[in-house]
C-alpha cells in the first residue's frame, strides 16, 4: 500500500496508557491497546519520542537515540510492540529529532569537556546573532566558560547540531539504520527544515530571525543525502517532515517524488488562523477566509506540482481543533465529524491524534499549577512581563498551551479515566466522565464515523489519488473542494458554522451518491441546505 492510501495515528506515549502504575504511559500500554487501533482501521502508528531523555521537552530533547527511556519500558517491550502491531497489519513510525540533542547527550558533554571532535558537532560562535528561541529569549547560550555561545533554536537544553559536519550526518544516518533494522517502517522528522544552517550566520530582525535559518537551500541537499544513505532504498518506508514556518514552494521541493527527499510534509499555516498579528500567545476567533485560502492554495499547488501534504488538525503541540473551530457546547459531535471529513477526503495523507477519534476536548484546567509544558510556562512569564494580569495571562495559556492535547486519554469514566491507577503526570480533562472511549464505543458515533472515513479511503481510489480543486471559494461558511480522477468526481462540502446555509449544487452532482454525511442522508437537490456543521461528500 502506498503512503497515499494510509491513515496514520499519532500516540503521545506519556499519555496513552499506564500499565506499571507510575502515572506515565508506556510501551506495554500501547501494545495492550493495539486491538483498539486495529478496530479503528489505521495503518501506521507514529510514536512521539520514546528515547532516553531528561524530558525537559517531553522527549524532544534526546540524550540517546538508540535506547528506550526506562520511563516507557525496555527494548524488549519495543520489539514486542513492533511484532504485535505487524501481526495486526499495522506498522510503527518513529519520531526523529535531528535538529538538536539534549545537552545531556554525550556528544554535548564531551564537547563541553573540551573534545574538539565533539565541539564540531554543534554550532558554536564567538558572537551570538539576534535570533529568538522558539521557546522565548535569545537563541544562544554561553558554552561553558569557553567564552563562546552555542545555538539552541528551542530550549536552552536542546543544542542545535551542525549538519555541515559529515561526522554528524553519519551518526544520525546510523540511528536511522538501527531502527530500520528493527522493522520500523516510518519516520517523522522533527523540524527537519531547520537542519541546514548557512555557514555565516547573520542577524535578522524579521520574524525573530526565522528567515535566516529556515528552508535554506542546503537543507534540501541534507535531506537528499539522508534519503540516499538510509530509507531511500526501501519503498515501503513512509517519511514525513515537520516543517516550521515553511512555504508551499519548499514543500513541493521536499515531497516531489523525483527529488528523493520525503514522502510528505506537515505545515502549520492553517493552525495559525487564530493568532492575532501572527502571534501565538494571543486570543482571537479563527479567520475562516484565511483558513480556506490556505487550504485552497496548498491543495491546488501541491496537486499541480506533485507534492504531497500530511493532513491534520491535531497533534501534541496544538490545543484541540474542536475547541478552536467548533461551538463544542452545542455541536461537539457534528463538528468533530465535519472536521474529520474536511481532512480525510482531502488530497494528502491523514493523521489522527490520539483521542480525536472520540472527540476529546481541551482539559479546562483551573490554574497555572496544572501546566507543565516548558513553552507554556515561559510564555506565561513573558505575558506577565508584558504587563498582562495573572488572570489575563492564564486565559491565554489556557487556550494556546500544548498541554491541552497532552493530557491522558480518557478510556473510561473511572478514577483517573482508565489511564492509570495512580495520579497521572499531567492532570486529566474535566470532560472525562462524559467523553471517553468506553462510552463512545457503546453509544457514540464519532469513532464509527472515523472508521467509515478510513474504509472509504481504501474503497474509493479517488480519495487517495484524485486531484484537488477549490469549490465555492468565496462562500462565507462553506469550505468545499472537488477531487477528480479520470471520469470520477468527489465533491466535499463542509459548513464551518452553527447556522444553516444554502448552496447551489452543480448539475453534475445532482445524480451523485452520498458517500458520507454527518446528518441523515438527504435528497440531492439544486438548492441544497447544509445544517449546522454539516459535512457531505457526493461522488459520481
Ligand atoms: C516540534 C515538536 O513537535 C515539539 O513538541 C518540540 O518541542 C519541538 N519540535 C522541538 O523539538
Amino acid at each position: 500500500m502506498s503512503f497515499k492510501e494510509k491513515v496514520i495515528y499519532q500516540i503521545y506515549p506519556k499519555s496513552f496508557l499506564d500499565t506499571n502504575q507510575d502515572g506515565v504511559g508506556d510501551l506495554a500500554g500501547i501494545k495492550q491497546k493495539l486491538p483498539y487501533l486495529k478496530r479503528l482501521g489505521i495503518d501506521m502508528i507514529w510514536l512521539s519520542p520514546i528515547y532516553v531523555s531528561p524530558q525537559r521537552d517531553n522527549g524532544y530533547d534526546v540524550a540517546d537515540y538508540t535506547a528506550i527511556n526506562p520511563l516507557f519500558g525496555t527494548m524488549d517491550d519495543f520489539d514486542e510492540l513492533i511484532t504485535a502491531a505487524k501481526e495486526l497489519g499495522m506498522e510503527i513510525m518513529l519520531d526523529m529529532v535531528f535538529n538538536h540533542v539534549s545537552t545531556e547527550h554525550e556528544w554535548f558533554q564531551k564537547a563541553l569537556a573540551g573534545e574538539q571532535k565533539y565541539q564540531d558537532y554543534f554550532i558554536l560562535r564567538n558572537e551570538p546573532t539576534d535570533w529568538v528561541s522558539k521557546f522565548g529569549g535569545n537563541a544562544w547560550a554561553p558554552f561553558g566558560d569557553s567564552g563562546k555561545y552555542y545555538l539552541h533554536l528551542f530550549d536552552v537544553t536542546q543544542a542545535d547540531l551542525n549538519w555541515r559536519n559529515p561526522a554528524v550526518r553519519e551518526e544520525l544516518f546510523k540511528v536511522l539504520r538501527f531502527w530500520l533494522a528493527k522493522g520500523v517502517k516510518g519516520f517523522r522528522f522533527d523540524v527537519i527544515n531547520l537542519i541546514g544552517k548557512d555557514e555565516i550566520l547573520a542577524d535578522c530582525a524579521e520574524n525573530d530571525g526565522k528567515p535566516a535559518y529556515t528552508d535554506r537551500p542546503i537543507n534540501h541537499e541534507f535531506i537528499q543525502m539522508m534519503n540516499k544513505a538510509t530509507y531511500g532504498a526501501d519503498p515501503e518506508v513512509v517519511t514525513v517532515g515537520e516543517m516550521s514556518f515553511t512555504t508551499v514552494e519548499n514543500c513541493i521541493l521536499y515531497t516531489r517524488p523525483d527529488r528523493e527527499e520525503l514522502d510528505m510534509t506537515f505545515n502549520f499555516h492553517h493552525l495559525k488562523v487564530d493568532y492575532e498579528d501572527g502571534k501565538k500567545w494571543t486570543q482571537m476567533p479563527f479567520d475562516f477566509a484565511k483558513l480556506k485560502e490556505l487550504f485552497h492554495t496548498w491543495g491546488t499547488q501541491m496537486s499541480a506540482e506533485q507534492g504531497w501534504n500530511a493532513l491534520f488538525w491535531n497533534n501534541h503541540d496544538q490545543p484541540r481543533a474542536l475547541n478552536r473551530f467548533v461551538d463544542v457546547d452545542n455541536y461537539r459531535v457534528a463538528g468533530a465529524k465535519m472536521l474529520a471529513s474536511a481532512i480525510h477526503l482531502n488530497r494528502g495523507t491523514p493523521y489522527i491524534y490520539m483521542g480525536e477519534e472520540i472527540g476529546m476536548l481541551d482539559p479546562d484546567f483551573e490554574s497555572m499549577e496544572q501546566y507543565v509544558d516548558v513553552e507554556s510556562l515561559n510564555a506565561y512569564q513573558a505575558l506577565l512581563a508584558e504587563g498582562k494580569t495573572e488572570q489575563e495571562a492564564f486565559e491565554i495559556v489556557k487556550t494556546k498551551s500544548r498541554d491541552n492535547s497532552r493530557i491522558p486519554i480518557q478510556w473510561d469514566s473511572g478514577e483517573f479515566s482508565g489511564f492509570s491507577k495512580v495520579t497521572p503526570w499531567l492532570s486529566l480533562g474535566k470532560s472525562a466522565k462524559e467523553i471517553n472511549v468506553a462510552k463512545e464505543l457503546q453509544e457514540g458515533s464519532i469513532f464509527s464515523y472515523y472508521q467509515k472515513l478510513i474504509r472509504l479511503r481504501k474503497e474509493y481510489p479517488i480519495i487517495a489519488q484524485g486531484s484537488y480543486e477549490a469549490f465555492l471559494a468565496e462562500d462565507p461558511q462553506i469550505y468545499g473542494y472537488i477531487r477528480r480522477l479520470e471520469e470520477q468526481s468527489l465533491l466535499v462540502l463542509n459548513n464551518f458554522y452553527p447556522q444553516e446555509t444554502t448552496i447551489e449544487l452543480p448539475e453534475e452532482f445532482l445524480t451523485g451518491e452520498i458517500l458520507i454525511n454527518n446528518y441523515p442522508n438527504e435528497k440531492l437537490i439544486e438548492k441544497l441546505t447544509l445544517k449546522p456543521y454539516q459535512t457531505v461528500a457526493i461522488y459520481r
